[in-house]
C-alpha cells in the first residue's frame, strides 16, 4: 500500500471495555482519557465502547471532547419483543457513534454467525453508527493454515450484504482469537500480512474500499503499539485490557499519533 493511500485513511484507537467498570472508576477513566486525548485529536480519532448502562455517563463526560463513544453490540431489530436486546437507535439517543459488532466473544459465547454480524453492521449503518466489524481466526485455524480462508469468509459475509457505499463507512478490526486477553499479541509482521490480505479483498470488491480503516486487536499494549501501528496496512487498534487504565490507553494513543506522523 502506498504511503499516500495510507495517509488518506482514518487512524483510530478504540477501547473495548468489555464487561468492566463501575460508575466511580469510569468517571476517573473517562475524564483522564478526555483530558489526554486533547493533545492527539488533530491526528487520530479516539473512541471508547462502554457497557451499555454507562452510555449516559460516557455522554456526560465526553460531550464536546475529542473522544467518541459507543456500544459493544447491537440488535438487528429496531424494536419489539426481544428481551435483553438494545437497538442501535437507543445507543444513538445517548450520543453513541460507534458499535462493535461480531466480537469473537459474541461469536463464541452467543453463537453469532457471520450473516448475523453482517446484519448488525447494516443495522448500525442505518441508524447512523459506525460499525467496527470484528473478524479473526482461532489458534487451531491458524495452525491449520486456514487464517485467510476464515477471515476472508467473515469479511465476505459483510461485503455480500452491504452496498459499496455502505461498506465504505465501516471499520474492520482484525482480532486473532488466540491473541485476545492472552498477552500474546500477533507480531507486527503477522498482523500486517493479514491486514494486507484484507485490504486486497476489500479493493477487489471496489477500489474505493481500500480506504476502509483496518484496526488490529489482541494484546495491544504501550510497548508493542508503535511496531503494530507502523505497519503499512494497520490503521489503528481495538484495545481490550489496556483500555481500562488511562495511562496505558493514552500511551497507545500516543504511539498511534507518532506512527501517523512518521508516515
Ligand atoms: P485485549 O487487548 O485485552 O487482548 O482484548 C482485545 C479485544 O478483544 C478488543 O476487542
Amino acid at each position: 500500500m502506498s504511503e499516500k493511500r495510507s495517509e488518506q485513511r482514518v487512524k483510530w484507537v478504540v477501547g473495548n471495555w468489555k464487561m468492566h467498570g463501575r460508575l466511580a472508576e469510569n468517571a476517573a477513566l473517562l475524564q483522564a482519557v478526555a483530558d489526554g486525548a486533547a493533545a492527539m485529536a488533530d491526528t487520530i480519532r479516539i473512541g471508547v465502547c462502554v457497557p451499555t448502562p454507562y452510555l449516559a455517563q460516557a455522554q456526560a463526560v465526553l460531550s464536546g471532547k475529542p473522544v467518541a463513544w459507543g456500544v459493544q453490540d447491537i440488535s438487528t431489530y429496531t424494536h419489539g419483543a426481544y428481551t435483553g436486546e438494545v437497538a442501535a437507535e437507543m445507543a444513538c439517543e445517548f450520543g453513541a457513534t460507534l458499535a462493535i459488532v461480531g466480537h469473537s466473544e459474541r461469536r463464541a459465547y452467543h453463537a453469532e454467525s457471520s450473516e448475523l454480524v453482517a446484519a448488525k453492521a447494516r443495522r448500525a449503518l442505518e441508524a447512523g453508527l459506525t460499525p467496527i466489524v470484528c473478524i479473526g481466526e482461532t489458534l487451531d485455524e491458524r495452525e491449520a493454515g486456514t487464517t485467510e480462508a476464515v477471515v476472508g469468509a467473515q469479511l465476505d459475509a459483510v461485503l455480500n450484504l452491504l452496498s459499496v457505499e455502505e461498506a465504505a463507512r465501516i471499520v474492520i478490526a482484525y482480532e486473532p482469537v488466540w491473541a485476545i486477553g492472552t498477552g500474546r499479541s500477533a507480531t507486527a509482521e503477522q498482523a500486517q500480512a493479514v491486514h494486507a490480505f484484507l485490504r486486497a479483498r476489500l479493493a477487489q470488491k471496489d477500489s474505493s474500499l481500500a480506504r476502509v480503516p483496518l484496526l488490529y486487536g489482541g494484546s495491544v499494549k504501550a510497548d508493542n503499539a508503535l511496531a503494530l501501528f507502523g505497519q503499512a496496512d494497520i490503521d489503528g487498534g481495538l484495545i481490550g485490557g489496556a483500555s481500562l487504565k488511562s495511562q496505558d490507553f493514552l500511551a497507545i494513543c500516543a504511539a498511534q499519533k507518532a506512527a501517523s506522523q512518521a508516515r
